[in-house]
């Protein structure tokens, strides 16, 4: 198996650096610390998910830590990304932290959640956190390709993913291709839109005409791009609902139908409009 390939059973992908990645995350962003993001990992673990997506800026570590002890499934069996937060300094520190909050030995994905203060300034220390151990894969969050190339040029290890705002209506096309190109797999965050993609009528008719819902045609959109995907809910129904994307294909025709939804104009940029 080499980088970009797909497991034997569609589940997961190869990243640049031998590492397996679950296709299907679940994201936790603004989801609270405490019961309701316990109740919310537990939920996706007994539905199957084996990815969990959280960040130092979220705030809910420790819940998705205890989550993932209470829950029985084993440390081994469930990837977990966090995220560097890049106001603060040092990526080993900040790590070391979130090591202790999660309750674990070791993050399986540590990315810089944004590019602050530049591209490259923040990636020695993430290498650094990688060689201890702290991370089995290392990669970035919120990068235009052009910041992409500006770290791969100083980059002793490259990073292995880039995790953007990505969906049929941010369909990201010089983005996805370029990072495809590098060999860094792409990772949809707000792949609902934050809800706000759910209502789209063209999207309902296709989600009609296949007995789906609107939530499983765009993630399901997002894997056959070759996405990473992490959706996010707190309801355990709408969690188990957004785990049902791999028993059915959307056809040619309403992939070019959902891909003529992009607002992006194929964008290679992460963002258009940035918080930092
Ligand atoms: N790296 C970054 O900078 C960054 C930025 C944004 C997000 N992310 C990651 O990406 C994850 C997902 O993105 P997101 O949180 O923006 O949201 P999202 O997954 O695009 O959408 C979540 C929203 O849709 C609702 N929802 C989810 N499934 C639904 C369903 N089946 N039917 C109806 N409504 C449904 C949720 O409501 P309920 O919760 O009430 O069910 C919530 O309001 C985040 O949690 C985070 O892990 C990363």
């Amino acid at each position: 198996m080499t980088a970009g390939d797909v497991t034997a059973d569609g589940r997961a992908r190869v990243l640049v650096d031998g590492n397996e990645i679950p296709l299907l995350g679940f994201g936790v962003w603004q989801v609270r610390d405490g019961r309701g993001c316990e109740d919310a990992v537990r939920w996706a673990l007994q539905a199957g998910y084996r990815h969990i997506d959280t960040a130092q800026a979220y705030g809910n570590e420790e819940s998705v830590g205890r989550a993932l002890r209470d829950s029985g499934v084993r440390r081994d069996d469930v990837f977990i990304t966090t995220k560097f937060y890049p106001r603060r300094k040092d990526p080993v520190a900040q790590a070391q932290r979130s090591l202790q909050r999660l309750g674990v030995d070791f993050v399986d994905l540590y990315i810089i959640h944004w590019p602050a203060g530049g591209p490259t300034w923040a990636w020695d220390g993430m290498q650094r956190a990688h060689e201890r151990g702290h991370a089995r894969s290392i990669g970035v969050s919120n990068y235009s390709v052009a910041e992409l190339d500006e770290l791969l040029a100083v980059a002793d290890t490259p990073p292995a993913v880039n995790q953007v705002q990505f969906s049929p209506f941010e369909y990201r096309r010089g983005l996805l291709d370029a990072c495809e190109e590098r060999q860094v797999a792409v990772e949809a965050y707000s792949p609902l839109g934050t809800g706000r993609h759910l209502g789209d009528r063209a999207v309902g008719e296709i989600a009609d005409r296949l007995g789906r819902t609107p939530a499983q045609v765009l993630l399901r959109w997002c894997l056959q791009r070759n996405l990473v995907v992490l959706p996010k809910s707190t309801h355990q129904e709408r969690i188990e609902e957004n785990a049902q994307v791999f028993d059915f294909t959307l056809a040619d025709e309403d992939m070019a139908a959902l891909d003529a939804l992009d607002r992006t104009a194929g964008s290679d940029q992460a963002r258009e409009r940035k918080w930092w």
